[in-house]
This record gives C-alpha cells, sequence and structure tokens, in this order.
C-alpha cells in the first residue's frame, strides 16, 4: 500500500527505529526492494532522484514505483529525493508522489527557508510529506573548523528553520557524504551534533550519505575486476547511535549499486556465454534485496509492517 514519508517516520522516531529509505533506477531495483521489504515485513521508503527522471522519464518511473507501492503487501512510499527546484518537487507531487525532498542545502538559510515553504505549501495541499536540508553533505576530514562550522548542521539553525517552513522532516549534516568514498581516515559522525540536534527538534531527522560500503562487497567487486580500492563507508554500529539520537529515515544508495554490480560483474566473468538479460540482472536483484533485507534488520525496521 502506498503511504506518505510521514506516516512511516513519526511512529518510527517515537518508537526508536528508522525507516531504510533506498534509490531505485530502474525495474530491478525497484523489484529488489519491495521484496526485500515483504520478505521483512517492513515499510519502506523508494526514492528516486531528478537524475533518475532525466535517465528514466518521469511517467516510466513514477508508474512503475506507484504500481510496486500499491501491490506490495507492506506500507511503500514514493519519494523524490534532493529535488533541486521548485518546479521539479511540483511535478513530482502532481505526479503522485507522497513525499518529495527540496533540497534548498547550497542555499543561504533565507533562501532556503523561502523555497522550502513555497513546497511545502503545495505538497501539504495535497497530504504529500516534505523533506528539507539544512547544512551540506560533505565530508570533513582535513577541514578547518570554520569550514566545519559551514558545513555541518547548526542545532540553534536547525529549530528555526523547522519553525519557519513547517516541513516534516529534516535532513542533517553530521560528517557523512554521498558515495562509496565517505573516508580517508577514520570515520566518524558528528553525534554529539546529533544530539543536540535531537534534543531540540522532535520531528523525524534523516541520515543521507549512509551507506556502510562493506568490505565483502567492495572486494567481490573487486575480484571480478571492479577499480574500487579506498572504498569506506558508514560503521554499521553508528545506525543504532544514530537511530537513538533522532534519525527516523536512513538514505541508502552507494551498498545497493555497488551489490548490483559486484554481481553483474560476478555473472558475466564466470558465465561468458550467457546473453540472457533476466540471467543477469535476475542475481544482480537477488544481491541487492539481501542488501537492502540488512539495513532494515539493522534499522530495527523489520517487522514494523
Ligand atoms: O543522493 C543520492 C544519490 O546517491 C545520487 O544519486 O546519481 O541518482 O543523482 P544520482
Ligand atoms: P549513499 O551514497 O551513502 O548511499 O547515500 C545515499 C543518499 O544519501 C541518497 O540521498
Ligand atoms: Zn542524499
Amino acid at each position: 500500500m502506498l503511504v506518505t514519508n510521514k506516516d512511516l517516520m513519526v511512529p518510527a522516531r517515537r518508537n526508536g527505529y528508522a525507516i531504510g529509505a533506498f534509490n531505485v533506477q530502474n525495474l530491478e531495483s525497484m523489484l529488489a526492494i519491495v521484496e526485500a521489504a515483504a520478505e521483512e515485513k517492513s515499510p519502506a521508503i523508494i526514492q528516486i532522484t531528478p537524475s533518475v527522471i532525466k535517465y528514466a522519464g518521469l511517467a516510466y518511473i513514477s508508474n512503475l514505483v506507484k504500481t510496486a507501492a500499491q501491490l506490495a503487501p507492506v506500507p511503500v512510499t514514493m519519494h523524490l529525493d534532493h529535488g533541486g527546484d521548485f518546479d521539479t518537487a511540483a511535478s513530482c507531487v502532481g505526479a503522485g508522489f507522497t513525499s518529495v525532498m527540496i533540497d534548498g542545502s547550497f542555499l543561504k538559510f533565507d533562501e532556503n527557508v523561502a523555497l522550502t515553504k513555497r513546497v511545502v505549501r503545495i505538497a501539504h495541499q495535497k497530504g504529500v510529506s516534505v523533506e528539507a536540508e539544512l547544512g551540506k553533505l560533505a565530508g570533513v576530514e582535513e577541514r578547518s573548523v570554520e569550514e566545519k562550522e559551514d558545513i555541518l548542521t547548526d542545532p540553534k539553525a536547525a529549530v528555526k528553520f523547522v519553525e519557519k517552513t513547517g516541513v516534516d522532516a529534516l535532513a542533517v549534516a553530521i560528517g557523512t557524504s554521498h558515495g562509496a568514498y565517505k573516508f580517508k581516515s577514520e570515520a566518524k559522525l558528528d553525534l554529539k551534533r546529533l544530539e543536540m540536534i535531537g534534543e531540540k527538534v522532535s520531528i523525524p531527522l534523516v541520515l543521507h550519505g549512509a551507506s556502510s560500503v562493506p568490505e565483502w562487497i567492495v572486494e567481490k567487486a573487486n575480484k571480478y575486476g571492479a577499480a574500487l580500492s579506498g572504498a569506506k563507508g558508514i560503521p554499521e554500529d553508528e545506525y543504532g547511535k544514530a537511530i537513538s539520537l533522532g534519525i527516523a529515515k536512513i538514505n541508502i544508495d552507494t551498498d545497493l549499486r555497488l551489490a548490483f554490480i559486484a554481481t553483474i560483474r560476478e555473472v558475466l566473468k564466470t558465465s561468458p556465454k550467457e546473453f540472457d538479460p533476466r540471467k543477469i540482472l535476475g542475481p544482480a536483484k537477488e544481491a541487492m534485496k539481501e542488501v537492502a533485507k540488512g539495513k532494515m534488520r539493522l534499522f530495527g525496521s523489520s517487522g514494523k509492517a
């Protein structure tokens, strides 16, 4: 069944677990997530980015996700991830998304507030939830104190932002970044900062850039020809700590991509006579599904559908 992010995140924050928000690009990745959710009896957020809309077309991708969510035996949402402007968010609201993110994190505080408020106004009219971001998703290793303060979310500003905009969820910057190369040295999240934000802001908080980049998947990909040395993500034991401090939605894209691609490489290498796309993409979908199921267990959402 198709529900909104707010429907899933509010009980998650109240009860100390988080909903996995999984990025999909095509039929196989979408099936991987809904099958994982059904098998784990877990709610799930399916999210697509503007670059996926460009790749697949809004009509194709939105109808694919809508169909999957409607057929799923568990609650699933259809969310725009990192909507970059008002028109993109508005077109997704019009296409039947149940949640949109408006990412004004690159703007000045007042401009971010103004843009977010415009999106909240049109989205809430249709019962669509809105996520916004304050702070920037960028690595903070080897940065000066001033640079770090500019990148990471300021707890006081977070309170003001939520009051002024009326958003349903806030993405915070606490030292994570997107992709497979998050840290050069020790992996670290600013949990102290998250604690201060969580004490002051009661709406669900969102952790972007949360892939753990499992070593075994990177090794498998490299074994079959990838060149991914130095890839490093969030240690899995940080998830529980972040959830206990207010994180109720955790975004995962990289780990799904890595699992998918490692298996495609494996099948192509070990079955050189295979040329049926379903026999190559099918195992890749299964690998992606296992990763998603593992996250649902770690986030505590398994059995919560
Ligand atoms: O922020 C989300 C993604 O990891 C980047 O996704 O390549 O679909 O824009 P994209
Ligand atoms: P990862 O690159 O760590 O998977 O982050 C995904 C994300 O934040 C999507 O919005
Ligand atoms: Zn993100």
